[in-house]
């Protein structure tokens, strides 16, 4: 172990007590929460930019609004909002985007805008629509096409939750009493790469499971190589991602399941961002390794109909191998007071109309439109990537065909991001390592959206090569937020953001 993981290690075991330590004495304690609100206000402008603008409600209104009077401020804010993410500036965060596309799915949504799954027999078409969406992406992924002679080809079935972050806590609280059931596991222990997505980090706190760190090589991809000497008789699951959020790049997702299944664990691919872009893209020819369920080891996969599904937000699909383990996520209460009850994700009730819209868009795309939107989709990220491979000074970190991240061994990248935001371009700031991404959608398709990014991200470089002095934006913020040893400030800030947007 070298001198810096040593000081890294005894950061980690010793700095949450020295906080707790100096939280504890009062006049510090003031002194940091006078820091905490400084801190905040500065973020006014960015959070609440309505204050003054529209009409506040802390408390309901004596006397009804008209609709006249709501809707025309809804359309005034939206008009606000729209155009950023609609011009194509923004990271991620709107993977259709296209008007009609958009219309048709709330067409939809208002036929079905009461319809309430939990109510499986008032609304049976919820229960057809959700059927059928986890059956439509399970055949996708693999369903029915591991190769014979692994006995393990049972059904690929599952169930719909409300995004990708529960479609994981939904997988990692299956595998916990899987094995609490199975094998009498009572630590159960989950293998994840470091560059998963938090959500298994989430799942990891809620259900008390113990995380357990894959590192990865040095193209971001989590090392194989290591998860033998990880496994241990607690290990419930191992976790690879298709792609990574951070750099887009997908896992060994065979040699981890292989190793799965030879030690009797599950095997958990994260395909949120992936699942519906990585089968088409091997279809039209690009080069994707395997990572579904024609790899006998995977035992159960994410896919979020809400991103590369087109689905409007709010909808993603779990999937298991086999009937018996996705009974291990449901819900079941027989002796309660208001009568049987069960559920099979987190949620009680739940909109109806997301799983109707979702259907709508799946159906209506087809096999022919998701090809299409990943051809388009695919051919725009390369020309992207290309162009930022070639500015000066950007070293690009992985490779990807939808996520491309990037930093610099000459400057702050940070303040490159900082540059672009000044030009309305909304990129993702990622640390260990310091780099920044962009995730490319099919709003980025749209004539002339690529050329406009790459052509701002090397006026960026050029502006902070030239003012190496220039001071202020939130560069200096991300760059301490990423190197700072005491986490839990970073923790208390990021809870008094929240604080900040449930602010009236
Ligand atoms: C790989 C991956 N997994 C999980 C998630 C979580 O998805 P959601 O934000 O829908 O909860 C994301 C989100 O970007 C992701 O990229």
């Amino acid at each position: 172990m070298g001198i810096k993981d040593f000081v890294g290690k005894l950061n980690k075991r010793i700095m949450p007590k020295v906080e707790k330590g100096l939280k504890a004495i009062p006049p510090i304690n003031r002194r940091i929460e006078a820091q905490y609100e400084e801190m905040m206000a500065g973020l006014d402008g960015s959070l609440k930019p309505y204050r003054g603008e529209f009409k506040t409600f802390a408390q309901l209104p004596e006397n009804g609004r008209s609709h006249e009077d709501i809707l025309a401020e809804m359309v005034a804010l939206k008009k606000l909002e729209q155009a950023r993410w609609q011009d194509g500036y923004v990271s991620g965060a709107v993977y259709h985007g296209e008007d009609e596309h958009i219309n048709f799915l709330n067409q939809v949504y208002t036929l079905h805008s009461q319809s309430n799954p939990l109510h499986a027999d008032v609304w049976p078409s919820t229960g057809k629509f959700e059927a059928e969406i986890v059956s439509m992406t399970a055949h996708m992924l693999g369903a029915g096409q591991t190769p014979p002679g692994y006995g393990v080809n049972e059904e690929i079935c599952g169930t719909m939750s409300s995004g990708g972050t529960e479609s994981i806590l939904l997988a990692m609280k299956t595998y916990r009493d899987w094995a609490r059931d199975k094998k009498g596991i009572k630590n159960p222990e989950m293998i994840v790469p470091v560059t998963a997505h938090a959500a298994f980090d989430k799942a990891a706190q809620y259900f008390n499971i113990k995380m357990v760190r894959l590192p990865v090589d040095h193209n971001f991809r989590a090392d194989w190589t290591a998860v033998q000497d990880l496994i241990t008789p607690n290990t419930v699951v191992i976790v690879g991602s298709a792609p990574g959020y951070p750099h887009g790049v997908v896992d060994p997702i065979e040699e981890m399941s292989t190793l799965a299944l030879k030690n009797g664990i599950g095997f958990h691919t994260d395909a949120c961002l992936g699942g519906f872009v990585l089968p088409w893209a091997k279809k039209l020819g690009y080069d994707v390794p395997p990572f579904d369920f024609r790899l006998p080891g995977v035992t159960s996969m994410s896919a979020d109909t809400h991103k590369y599904g087109y689905a409007a937000k709010g909808t993603s699909v779990v999937l298991y191998r086999g009937a018996e383990l996705r009974r291990y996520q449901y819900f079941t209460v027989t002796d309660w007071p208001g009568g049987l009850y069960f559920s099979p994700s987190f949620a009680g009730s739940r909109p109806g109309a997301l799983s109707a819209a979702c259907w709508a868009a799946m159906v209506s795309l087809g096999e022919e439109g998701y090809l299409d939107a990943t051809q388009k989709i695919v051919e725009t990220s390369l020309k992207i990537r290309e162009g930022i491979a070639q500015i000066p000074g950007l070293r690009m970190l992985g490779e990807s065909l939808i996520v491309h991240a990037f930093t610099s061994d000459e400057f702050d990248i940070y303040r490159v991001m900082d540059v672009m935001h000044q030009q309305h371009w909304g990129l993702n700031g990622l640390h260990h390592p310091t780099c920044i991404h962009f995730c490319v959608t099919h709003i980025h398709t749209q004539s002339g959206v690529a050329e406009r990014f790459v052509a701002d991200l090397a006026t960026a470089v050029q502006h902070v090569r030239t003012h190496p002095a220039e001071e202020g934006g939130l560069a200096p913020v991300y760059g301490l937020a990423a190197s700072i040893p005491m986490r839990g400030v970073v923790s208390d800030i990021l809870k008094r953001y929240i604080d900040k947007i449930y602010e009236v």
